[in-house]
């Protein structure tokens, strides 16, 4: 947050130092709107924690369908995906519905797909898969990218924590999309688990309760 208004606010007393060029307003001026760009980018997240209560999400559960919700988010993000050359796919079996607050829900697996599709190469695939493990509803997201080292697995639920290789990467990036899902399944009675290989990929797993008829509150 502090770099990049600090590289806008250096731009602008710079620029304005003397008269300058088309040319060099022209440069000043791109510049600036990549930096405005990325503080967009980090300021996203932040809103999203500032909506929690008590330091949680304040999720309303009711009975929801998880098939057509993923269906959605998917196709929203199709575009995003062509935009860097990877296949979005969706995978998905019968399930039982399970209880869930379907905004907070969508909020969890958009910051799953982000990064799926961020740390994936060109010409990869990032798969959606439905399903249903025991009684839990399991949706994991699947990618053929960088994958992490076993040493970064146990610290990438905590607040701002990032891979260098994640750093030069995505400028943009905070470290603070795993830590929000991990709270989002957490306030579902839910849990996140990552498999990862590196050069191969990895596998982000939400899962959530199956709604049964003797789990319905009274
Ligand atoms: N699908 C993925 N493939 C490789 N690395 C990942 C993936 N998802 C997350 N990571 C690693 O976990 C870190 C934390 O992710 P996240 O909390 O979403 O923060 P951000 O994406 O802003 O860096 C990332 O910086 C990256 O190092
Ligand atoms: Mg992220």
């Amino acid at each position: 947050m502090k770099t990049p208004l600090t590289i806008l606010q250096g731009n602008l007393e710079v620029a304005l130092m003397k008269a300058r060029t088309v040319e060099e307003y022209h440069e000043v001026l791109l510049n600036n709107l990549q930096q405005v760009e990325r503080l967009i980018a980090l300021t996203r997240p932040l809103l999203t924690l500032a909506k929690f209560t008590s330091s949680k999400p304040p999720v309303n559960l009711v009975p929801l369908a998880l098939e057509p919700l993923i269906q959605e988010i998917v196709e929203e993000l199709t575009l995003l995906a062509d935009d860097h050359r990877i296949t979005l796919r969706f995978e998905s079996q019968p399930v039982p519905p399970t209880l869930g607050d379907a905004q907070w829900l969508k909020q969890a697996l958009i910051n799953l797909l982000d990064n799926a599709l961020q740390y994936t190469p060109g010409g990869g695939f990032v798969t959606v898969r439905l399903q249903t493990v025991g009684h839990e509803v399991a949706v994991a997201v699947e990618d053929t990218g960088h994958g992490i080292e076993p040493e970064h697995i146990p610290h990438l639920f905590e607040r701002f924590y990032r891979t260098d290789w994640a750093r030069a990467k995505d400028t943009a990036g905070t470290g603070l999309g795993l830590p929000i899902v991990k709270e989002i399944m957490e306030a579902h009675g839910g849990s996140i688990s990552v498999i990862s290989e590196v050069t191969k990929g990895s596998i982000f797993t939400l899962r959530l309760p199956a709604l049964t008829q003797h789990s319905i509150p009274a």
